[in-house]
């Protein structure tokens, strides 16, 4: 068990709040938030997450009473914060008004704040409903104008709430109420370093395959080719088999860490297989995202099914190898309270059948984005394949908008600066509030006085108008006509749009290379919309994002001089009518399109 236990509310908090207890070098893990209180006495900490359900709910989830009897030290967390006060007696109010974005906390002399050097700080609040009332026992020792209990503790008892989210970085010194909670109250010696678990991975590995081998779809990206880089160092190149499945939807530089397994690990380890007929003859007239990734998992499976066939292997001598890494399996929906907001590839049901059965080793199951990075490092990895960009397994399919039909660029129903014009564009793309799914329109900006002129009204656009869950900037429109001069068109994933998407990309990353600011952007996705002026013609979206772990994320302002090459690089691409700025955090606009 894990020295902390963060108990996860729904959605996605949990996974940065784990993060960041690991950051301070303290092995936290996520469980379901009604795990029975019996098996959770042997940890020195319990931390009950956020979400986006509401306490005075009857359904809302709820932990085991019991866990208040453990003697264990809780913190609550925005709903855990609720979630305690309720439980103990204390009163909460259903909220008419939402209080989201930066307070100002008033912080008392309680024991979480002992490390942070000011009274006064910037908080991050999302919460609807409010603790009026504390429980017996406990202390106010924090609070905003709007919130009378931002943060409660009962010593004694060693029990914490918290209203605001100290795991985000948006809260001043939440590194340090973290540490707070753990160190001085838990009494949590430090036992998590990625870099000293590549051993213990190894090991793993070898007691999970036996006498099997494993079979790798590696996609380029850097969970795959490290997970198969690690099975090749455990079990030695004669017993894994990596196959590079070009899907039609890869990218121009995605077959290059597999070039680098075939040196390094042997060139029998790998092989290609290209399926793109397959894959584009599968999603055939789909445009919905969720069917499109649906679509995708299962040929994935169809594919490996295939290959594995084809290659002779018998299949109880061989394990599916993936790449997972631990928030895949909790996004997904994996655990109860979740909403669905995308569903991961190597999720798919089938694939879920496999791991039911024991068939699927998934070596980076426990680990975290970065901390990937930090084993494939250690590994000796290099710097192009450890630092290349997330890339999701359905590739450029969900990055390539579809429509059904002929759709008008509308007038906004939101008021805008004057000067400042916007359009509705009639295409829905997927985003993420208070941890729901959204699918909704975007805005497109015209005017708004550069990229982060835009940033400034996204926020509050997406604040105001629940209908609108992406906000973009136009920074280039062939012909300088103005964009209610185009409109959806009907278009489907064809091998034509998938093989312009690419060349965008190409370019765009070409040009971010040039200019030295790869590294300096967490992920770089380039998308496409049905936006044009005729069928055919379309419109490439730049959604640059500055991330942790892909959880949440913020827009990245590229500088002036990178815009200026990539428009130009991407206008004399002849289908493209015009190019526009994503300039949207997550929430609520997730980072991918679809
Ligand atoms: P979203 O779009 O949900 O993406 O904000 C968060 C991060 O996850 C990546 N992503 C995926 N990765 N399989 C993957 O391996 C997938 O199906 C998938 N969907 C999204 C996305 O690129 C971003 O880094």
């Amino acid at each position: 068990m894990s020295q902390i236990v963060v108990l996860n509310a729904g959605g996605q908090y949990c996974h940065l709040i784990a993060r960041r207890i690991r950051e301070l070098g303290v092995h936290a893990t996520v469980a379901e938030i009604d795990t029975p209180a019996a098996r959770l006495a042997d940890a020195r900490g319990i931390i009950i997450s956020g979400g986006p359900a509401s306490v005075v709910e009857p359904t809302s989830p709820s932990v085991d009473v019991g866990i208040y009897g453990l003697g264990v030290p809780i913190l609550g967390i925005c709903y855990g914060h609720q979630l305690l006060a309720r439980d103990l007696r204390g009163r909460v109010e259903p909220g008419v008004m939402k209080e989201y974005g930066h307070s100002a906390l008033h912080a008392g002399d309680g024991l979480l704040f002992q490390g942070v050097p000011t009274r006064e700080l910037r908080v991050w609040m999302s919460h609807g409903d409010t603790v009026v009332d504390i429980p017996p026992g406990f202390t106010i020792v924090g609070e905003t104008d709007d919130c009378k209990v931002a943060a409660m503790e009962d010593r004694a008892r060693r029990l914490f709430g918290l209203q605001f989210h100290p795991e985000v970085v948006h809260t001043d010194h939440g590194l340090e109420i973290l540490r707070s909670f753990v160190a001085d109250v838990c009494r949590c010696g430090e036992d998590w370093d990625p870099r000293a678990r590549v051993e213990q991975v190894m090991t793993s590995i070898r007691k999970t395959a036996g006498d099997r081998n494993v079979f790798f779809l590696i996609s380029g990206g850097v969970d795959s080719t490290v997970a198969f880089y690690l099975c090749a160092k455990a079990l030695g190149p004669a017993r894994v088999l990596g196959l590079y499945v070009d899907t039609g939807f890869m990218r121009e530089s995605d077959a290059d860490a597999m070039r680098y397994l075939e040196r390094a690990v042997g060139p029998d380890a790998v092989r290609v297989a290209d399926r793109s007929a397959d894959f584009l003859a599968a999603l055939e007239g789909i445009t919905n995202p969720e069917r499109k990734r649906a679509i995708i998992g299962d040929a994935f499976v169809d594919v490996q099914e295939d290959e594995f066939a084809k290659l002779g292997l018998r299949e109880h001598e061989w394990l599916l190898g993936q790449g997972t890494i631990y928030p895949d399996t909790i996004e997904s929906g994996g655990a109860r309270h979740a909403a669905r907001i995308k569903t991961h590839h190597n999720r798919a049901p089938r694939i879920q059948t496999l791991v039911d059965a024991g068939r699927v080793i998934e070596p980076l199951v426990e680990f975290y984005k970065d901390e990937v990075r930090v084993l494939g490092e250690q590994l000796g990895l290099p710097h192009e394949v450890v630092w290349r960009h997330p890339f999701p397994g359905p590739g450029l399919a969900v990055r390539c908008v579809c429509a059904d039909a002929v759709a008008a660029v509308e007038p906004p129903t939101v008021a805008l600066p004057a000067g400042v014009t916007g359009f509705v564009v009639p295409v829905r793309t997927v985003g993420v509030q208070g941890d729901e799914r959204s699918y909704s329109n975007l805005l497109a900006l015209e005017g708004a006085g550069g990229v982060e002129g835009a940033a400034m009204l996204a926020r509050r656009v997406t604040n105001e108008h629940r209908t609108i869950n992406r906000v973009v900037d136009v920074v280039y429109r062939r012909g300088g006509r103005s964009l209610d001069a185009l409109a959806i068109q009907p278009a489907t994933l064809t091998r034509e749009r998938v093989a312009l998407l690419r060349e965008a990309d190409a370019r765009v990353t070409r040009a971010v290379r040039a200019h030295g600011v790869y590294d300096a952007i967490w992920q770089f996705p380039v998308g496409m919309l049905p936006l044009g002026a005729a069928p055919g013609r379309e419109t490439i979206v730049l959604r640059p994002v500055n991330s942790r772990d892909g959880m949440t994320a913020e827009y990245a302002r590229l500088p002036e001089p990178v815009i200026l090459d990539i428009a130009q690089a991407l206008a004399t691409l002849d289908r493209i009518d015009a190019v526009v700025y994503d300039v949207t955090n997550k929430p609520p606009a997730t980072i991918e399109l679809e």
